[in-house]
């Protein structure tokens, strides 16, 4: 995220004309439900509004979104300081809180897939999509490395291994910012979150990360040191403590390691109430206080706007946060916004959405899903041969497209059902199946006489950060019953796994023919059909360890 001296000097000089309560009102991130009136936006010099998961503004169509936009922009307009929000979203597979938004796999699908090109290419599209909505803020990618897949959020990083992350997420940096640069209208990117989410004790979303400093370093830092070589505009903190501090309370990591040793100059932002926690209840100040000395630079303050604005003007005035501070915090904040052209006189144009190819954006999907299937497990099942000629599908999770979408699709948590526009697996299978096959299809393990194939699609329920997370790797229980029901059929079985991270599957893993995992494929099912059917073998290959003692054939 370079900046022209020139523009560089407009910020200093915008900076210096700034009274206190515009630099603390620019360092607000607010979610605008919990607004009082938009106003507010301009009371308050507010320097961001973001949307977070299952936050669409309603109706839900790309005209709600520009419209809360442009209102929002609008309040913007009014303030003071007249400069325009940022304006961001969780977009981490694809404008997937959008109806109709094509949702690409989740990002441990692409790392089984390990394809910079392609991350590239869909995080290109996802800002094309993202801009084209009036938002200009993309709070991805997700670098985290897994060290126990037990982590709810284990789905949205690419790997456990430190150089796919390192490698996929400056590819995700590039495709996000792309346009800088360009006359067109522009998205920030933010790698997140800082550091150490994916290797807390357990697989604990939030917990302890526990380990040396050379450890924290080796495993998680690259893949930051690569954002920022990429330019990323912004980096979110994560809510895990590092050997106890809470990563948004330590100077060390923000100041010392992020902003001055790694020169990381973009900015700061803390997670959705992440600073509420460092103080005791109804000491909200002196948590402001101790994650701005520590490097925080915007604070993710969704209801407590009003009493972070307030706080922050208290604590500058008795000199507990010193002004070079909020100067650099505001400083780096508006040199984001100089590098999306916001503090130009002229907004660069938004892309219209009729410039958004939804064929294009379906092919790149259905391309990424086929390269992310992996085989676990085949005994002369994959290629499909000519002689199969009725397949029977069975499992709820072969005709539900929230079901392959996962968490974060439309809503926080996402859902079962017909949540967006899409293609199921069986949509998927039956598209590609020749004209001589026949596919059935039961929510349920019944299966009818004569039958060449079962293709079984079990896996996980969608889930979101810490109601994902698990103490055993275990498929859910009717899941379980509903493969035991397949076993020691005298049908041949492939076993489709929708899940967000590897689970224990022995026990079916020895008695199917074959199974592969499609992790969560997104809208385009018919990706998972397409790797089923190629006369290649699925190439996907596994981003993380296989908790089964019997190690897959992949
Ligand atoms: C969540 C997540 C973070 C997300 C933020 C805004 O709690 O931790 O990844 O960007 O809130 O939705």
């Amino acid at each position: 995220m370079d900046l022209s001296v020139k523009k560089l000097a407009q910020v200093t000089a915008l900076v210096s004309k700034m009274t206190s309560e515009e630099k603390v009102g620019q360092m607000i991130l607010v979610d605008p439900r919990f607004l009082d009136t938009p106003a507010d936006i301009s009371t308050f010099n507010i320097g961001g509004v973001f949307v977070n998961g299952g936050g669409a503004p309603p109706p839900n169509t790309t005209e709600s979104w520009i419209l809360l936009a442009e209102t929002m922009q609008h309040y913007a307009g009014k303030s003071s300081m007249k400069k325009p929000l940022l304006l961001g979203t969780d977009a981490v597979h694809g404008h997937n809180n959008l109806y109709g938004s094509v949702l690409f796999p989740h990002n441990i699908g692409l790392g089984a897939g390990n394809n910079p090109q392609r991350v590239e290419e869909i995080a290109r599209i996802t800002s094309l999509e993202l801009a084209s909505t009036g938002f200009n803020w993309n709070f991805a990618p997700c670098v985290a490395v897994v060290d126990d897949p037990r982590w709810g959020r284990t789905y949205e990083s690419f790997s456990s291994n430190t150089e796919v992350t390192t490698r996929l997420g400056s590819a995700a940096v590039r495709g996000i910012q792309s346009s800088f640069g360009t006359g067109k209208a522009r998205v920030l990117a933010c790698a997140k979150h800082f550091i150490g989410d994916g290797g807390t004790v357990g697989g604990v979303d939030r917990g302890n990360t526990k380990m040396e400093l050379a450890e924290l370093r080796a495993r998680f830092l690259p893949p930051y040191e690569a954002a920022v070589a990429a330019g990323v505009g912004s980096i979110m903190l994560s809510y895990n403590q590092w050997n106890g501090t809470p990563c948004h309370a330590s100077r060390y990591l923000i100041s010392d390691l992020l902003k001055h040793e790694l020169g990381f100059r973009g900015f700061v932002v803390s997670d959705w109430d992440a600073i509420d926690d460092l103080a005791p209840k109804n000491r909200y100040i002196d948590a402001i206080s101790l994650s701005i000395n520590a490097g925080l630079d915007m604070i993710m303050a969704s209801r407590k706007y009003k009493a972070c604005h307030a706080g922050l003007l208290e604590l500058l005035s008795r000199g507990d946060i010193h002004l070079s501070r909020i100067n650099d915090a505001v400083t780096r904040i508006l040199t984001a916004k100089a590098a999306l052209g916001l503090l130009d006189r002229q907004q660069p144009e938004l892309p219209p959405a009729t410039q958004i190819d939804k064929t294009k954006s379906r092919n790149i999907a259905r391309s990424a899903v086929r390269e992310s299937v992996v085989l676990l497990k085949n005994e002369a099942i994959l290629p499909l041969k000519s002689k199969v000629k009725r397949i029977h599908v069975c499992g709820e999770f072969a005709d539900d497209l929230g079901l392959q979408c996962g968490g974060w699709s439309i809503s926080w948590q996402g859902s079962r059902g017909r949540i967006t526009e899409g293609t199921t697996i069986l949509e998927g299978l039956r598209n590609l199946a020749a004209p001589d096959m026949t596919v059935s299809y039961s929510p349920g393990a019944e299966v009818p006489d004569g039958i060449d194939l079962i293709i079984a699609v079990a896996g996980e329920y969608p889930y979101a950060e810490f109601h994902g997370d698990l103490t055993e790797l275990e498929l859910p229980q009717d899941q379980q019953a509903f493969l035991t029901a397949l076993t020691n059929r005298n049908v041949p079985v492939l076993c489709i796994l929708i899940a967000g991270r590897p689970l224990v599957i022995k026990p079916y893993l020895d008695k199917f023919d074959a199974t592969v995992v499609a992790w969560l494929p997104g809208t385009e099912g018919d990706g998972v059909a397409e790797a089923l059917f190629s006369r290649e073998l699925p190439t996907g290959k596994l981003p993380m360890g296989w908790p089964d003692d019997k190690k897959p054939t992949s």
